[in-house]
Formats: structure tokens, sequence, C-alpha cells
């Protein structure tokens, strides 16, 4: 139908005459000259239509906003006064010879340049709408560029593309799993995969060696601006291959995909044991754009009375830290009370402070509610590890070492986005040494990535002391967001029966859920391991968005919901019978049904 895209026509068209189909963005009448900005994925072009062709002048006239042309015409330079460098095709105009209207529309939901005034519900709703906006194509035309490098690359080390099943049973990756009912199995249900976790490893069994696929992951959890109910994976596992040569070339992969996308070179990418992020973040997903980090001073607190700083420094599993943010003096007693307000969010009691108005004055420079509570050489100590100056203010957090990371790290994170202290670029890095487990609160382990990561230990040392043992586990972090993570794996059934073991997984269950796992770690398993990025939260970094439903074409709300198809929705009775499903009357109404 078209000779060219309306987005592309330059000055090395002038005089040529071009066949454009696009929507109609904007239409002006200036004084018997009909201006079109006709639109298509490539961007905009100037159509002007004067009466010289009545017939087509007529149509003109009578198009509207999102009307779907198809325009005939002769590209002209614009006159000097009517040059717009603000316009990639700004130099140019196309003289209108013919003008069809390939479809009529109504009058949008919204005005494409004024989304922001409609709130994002409204958006969603009409999301083949909004996906109309430049931003928006900018956006998914990125995506597209990124997994087709991805691909290049990957095809390129040799890694085969394959694909594996989305009615499955539960992958275990930590979230609820959305379920699919059986009507053949009455009673059964399948379960949407976490991950193609389990997958994968069987592929590396079967021996093929290097795999990947772009693919769909779905979590029934709590969502938020970078986690979506489904979402799509970079996944690779390898085979015969250590952490090392697995973090070299996912490495090199975000590397060449920045180079290819962006032009941008990463600078190197450092190794952090997750201890040492914890303890100098608060987070094992820290934000090295931020030059804040938090400080123990656990042995300090040991000397004082102050009891809410005495009671977690002398606990093991206490944690007494302190945040100083350079020039932060400023921050007002209200803003305090806010960030007070934030830190309870992660549990925080309280956030205790410390303004530095005059350091060389000592104590009596200092301004705090709680200098009173600490003998004044404690303090000089403390001001001196910490390197305070005139301007500073510091935050302390004491509770246990959790709360107190979790509080604090988030805290750092705020005060630097709030009074502007994050630094520009990229700042990637991998964390490794994560531990095996955690405590679950009810005196059991949970795996920290998932039950399939093999320990830096032997199956013995673990079981002595899971709380201890350190996983072959890394993850990628760039600017404060993880990105990916992985693992060697366990490829011997006797040490996976160990760790199922110290999970609380008992023979039966193992046996019932993995059976087809441990049967395949007998029949020589090689040694593997792999890692899985998040397409979405990549794509949303490269392209500087906000969340990561910006960067999907058709997302869902926070609560799971597609506005625009209105899905979940209801059945017919008919269908729920065939799957052999009857409803209860209500939710909650006890044991009805
Ligand atoms: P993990 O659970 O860490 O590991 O997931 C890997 C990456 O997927 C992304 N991600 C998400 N993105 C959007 N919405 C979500 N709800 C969501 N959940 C996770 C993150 C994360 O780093 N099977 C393992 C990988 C492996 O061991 O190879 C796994 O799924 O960017
Ligand atoms: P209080 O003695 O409770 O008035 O607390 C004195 C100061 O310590 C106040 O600024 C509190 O916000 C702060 N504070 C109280 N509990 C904690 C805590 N667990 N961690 C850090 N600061 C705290």
């Amino acid at each position: 139908m078209r000779s060219h895209y309306c987005g592309v026509i330059g000055t090395e068209h002038i005089d040529e005459t071009v066949t454009l189909c696009g929507w109609v963005d904007r239409r002006r009448d200036h004084g018997g000259v009909i201006f079109l900005d006709l639109r298509d994925r490539e961007g905009i072009v100037q159509v002007v239509f004067d009466p010289d062709t009545q017939e087509h002048f007529e149509r003109a006239d009578r198009v509207r906003s999102e009307y779907v042309l198809k325009v005939t015409g002769r590209v002209r330079a614009r006159t000097e006064a009517t040059i717009n460098p603000a316009m990639a095709t700004g130099a140019i105009e196309v003289l209108g010879k013919e003008l069809e209207i390939l479809n009529t529309a109504a009058t949008p939901p919204f005005q494409l340049d004024e989304y922001t005034n409609v709130g994002e519900e409204v958006r969603l709703q009409h999301r083949y709408m909004d996906l109309r906006r430049h931003e928006m194509q900018e956006r998914l035309i990125a995506r597209s560029k990124i997994t087709s490098a991805v691909r290049n690359f990957l095809d390129g080390e040799g890694f085969l593309d394959i694909e594996t099943p989305i009615l499955t049973r539960a992958t275990p990756e930590g979230a609820r799993d959305y379920l699919v009912p059986s009507r053949t199995h009455p009673g059964q249900f399948f379960a949407l995969p976490q991950s193609p976790q389990l997958f994968k490893q069987l592929l590396m069994v079967s021996g093929f060696d290097r795999y990947y696929q772009v693919a769909k992951c779905f979590r029934d959890e709590d969502l938020r601006a970078d986690r979506q109910p489904e979402f799509t994976q970079i996944d690779i596992e390898t085979t015969f291959l250590d952490e090392a040569a697995i973090m070299d070339i996912t490495e090199r992969m975000i590397r060449e995909l920045f180079t290819a996308v962006l032009g941008v070179d990463l600078p190197e990418f450092p190794h952090m044991p997750y201890a040492q992020a914890m303890e100098r973040y608060g987070s094992d997903k820290p934000d090295l754009r931020i030059p804040l980090e938090l400080v123990s001073v656990d042995d300090l607190m040991q000397q004082v009375e102050f009891k809410v700083f005495r009671g977690p420094a002398d606990d093991p599993a206490g944690r007494v830290a302190a945040l100083k943010v350079t020039g932060g003096a400023d921050i007002s007693r209200k803003e305090i009370d806010n960030y007070t307000d934030y830190v309870g969010i992660f549990g925080a009691k309280g956030l205790a402070w410390i303004k530095v108005n005059d350091i060389d004055a000592g104590v009596a420079g200092l301004q705090s509610p709680i200098l009173k509570f600490m003998p004044d050489d404690i303090v000089g100590q403390m001001m001196e590890r910490l390197g305070a100056a005139n301007g500073d203010i510091i935050f302390f957090g004491a509770d246990r070492a959790q709360v107190v990371n979790e509080a604090l790290g988030a805290l750092r994170v705020k005060v630097a986005e709030d009074i502007g202290l994050v630094g520009e670029g990229w700042a990637p890095l991998w964390v490794v040494d994560f531990p095996m487990f955690e405590e679950d609160g009810n005196g059991g382990w949970t795996p920290l990535h998932h039950p399939f990561t093999a320990p830096s230990c032997s199956a013995q040392e673990l079981a002595a002391n899971p709380g201890a043992a350190l996983s072959r586990a890394y993850d990628m972090v760039l600017n404060g967001c993880e990105l990916g993570g992985g693992s060697i794996r366990i490829h011997e059934r006797a040490m996976q029966e160990a760790v199922f073991g110290i999970l609380g997984i008992g023979e039966e269950e193992a046996r019932e859920k993995f059976g087809f796992l441990l049967d395949a770690l007998q029949y020589g398993a090689p040694p593997h391991g792999g890692l899985a990025f998040g397409l979405d939260r990549l794509v949303m970094l490269m392209t500087g968005s906000q969340s990561i439903r910006d960067v999907i074409a058709f997302p869902k709300t926070q609560s799971a919901h597609c506005v625009m198809t209105d899905a979940p929705g209801a059945v017919s009775a008919q269908q729920l019978r065939e799957l052999n499903i009857r409803l209860r009357q209500k939710q909650d109404s006890g044991e009805a049904g």
C-alpha cells in the first residue's frame, strides 16, 4: 500500500512522490490550507492539502484524530521559517495529492499527547490506544531489538533454543502457583511454570549442553513496579561449566547487548559476597551508584546504657548500624518523621539521628535526641569511625539484623533519591557466596534461591550446620535491580535428597513432587548450572522506564487483573461441570462446596 514509513521521510526524498499510510495525529486548518500530521510506528510527517486538489482537500477537511489514511503526495522542503527542528521530519513536508480514508475513528478515550491526565487504569483499559504513543512504540521496539541481540549472542555461542511445557507440575521458585484444572483427570491440576528450572536441568541430563529460551514464567505473588504475575525470562543452562565460566558468558552477553543497543560500555562487574552486601548496603541488590554505606557500631553500643541500642548490640542476632548521609543536615524534623514512618514499614521501631553542626566543637557541636544516653567518648569514637563532617546527618537502626538491614538499606536508597545523591550511569555487580538457607521462622529452613542449588560444601557439612552453608549461586545486579540469578545445580541424587531433607521435604513428598528429577539424577546427570535474566527488568532499565508495566505490551494491574479484557473472568456452569469443579457459594462462607 505504501512506499515509505512516515517517520523516515527526509530531505533526501525531496521532489519524490511518496505514498504513506498511517493515523492522523493532528489536523489543523490554517485559512484554507489543511495540515495533517500523519503517524506510523517510525514517526510523524506533516502533510499539506490545499484547495487545488478539491476532492482530496474536502476529504482532508473531514478527517479527525486517529482516522487511518492513505496519502500520496510530493515531498518538498519547508521554508526556512517553517522548519521544525524538534521533529525528525521537520525539514520537509508532503504536498498531498490524493487522500483515501481507510477507516474512520471514534473520538479517542484520551488524547494521546495528554495521556498523563487520565491515569493508568484508563490507559490500560484502552491499551491499544496507549501503545500508539511514540514513547510506548519506542519501548516495545527496543524490547524487540534487545531480545534479538540476546538471541544472536546466544546462537553465536552455540546455545540451542528449546521450548519447555507451560502445562506442567509445580516448579518451586518461592511464589504461589497458577493452577489449571484438568478435564481429563478430574480433580487434578496442572501448574503453570514459575520458571523452566527443572526442564532445563533435564535437558542437560539429555546432553543438549547449552540451552536457552525466552520463556514466559508465571508467579502468583504480590506485585510491585518490578514484578508481574506473568513475565519473561532469558533462561540459560549449561553443562561442564563452573560458576566463573557461566558468569563470564552471561556478563559478556549483557556487555555486548549494552554496546549493541545503547552504545554503552559497561564498567567492571565487581564480585561482592552476600555477607558484605548486607553489611555495607543492607541489601543483596545494592545500588552502587549511591555513595552511602551502613557502618556497624555494635561494639561501641555494647558500652552504653541506652537500652534501645544496647539490647541489639549484645544480641548475636541483632545489629546496630549507622548510615551517614553526606550533606544531609538540612533534612527537616518533618522529613525525619516521614523517614521514621518509612523505616517502620520494614519493622524498625524508631529512627535515631545525629546532625553534625560543628565537628570540632565535640558533642556540643552535635544535635540529636539520643546524645544524652551516651558517654561523650563513645560518641567521639563513633564520629571518628564514620568520618563525620559538618553538614552530615547520621541515622541509626538498632534491632534484629534483618530489620536493620532492610530498614536502613531502603532508607539509604530513599534519602539518596530525595536529595539527589544517586550517581549517573550504570553500576553492575555480581553478588556471590549466598547462604544456602535462611530460617523460615518456624524452626525450619527455606532455600535462599531454589532447592536445586548446589552447596559449596559436602553433604555432611551441610547437614551439620545448614545455617552456615554457602551456595554456588550468583545474582547479577544493575543499579539496585536484581537482573538475573542462577547457580551451579545439584547433579547427584544423594546431595539432592540431603537438601530436601534439610528443607523438611520427606522422602514420600520428594518422590511425589520431584520423582522424575531424582530418577534423572541417577542416569548419568552431568555437572551443570545456569542462570535466568528478567527480560522485562532488563528492558525497563535499558529504556529508562519506571515500571516493567511500561515495557510489556499488555500488562496486568497491581491486583493481577487485565482491565482491557477483564481477565480473570467467570466461566460457564457447563465448563465448570466438565472440569468437575463446584464453586463455593461465597468466599469465606465456611465449609460450603
Ligand atoms: P529467579 O526466581 O531469581 O530465578 O528469577 C530470575 C529473574 O527473573 C526475574 N523475575 C521477575 N521479573 C518480573 N516479574 C516477576 N514476578 C519476576 N520474578 C523474577 C528477575 C530474576 O532475577 N530458575 C531460576 C533461575 C536459575 O536458577 O537459573 C529463577 O527463576 O529479574
Ligand atoms: P525513645 O527513647 O524511644 O524516645 O527513642 C529515642 C530515639 O531513638 C528516637 O529518635 C527514636 O526514633 C530512636 N529509636 C527508638 N527505637 C529505635 C530503634 N530500634 N532503632 C533506631 N532508633 C530507634
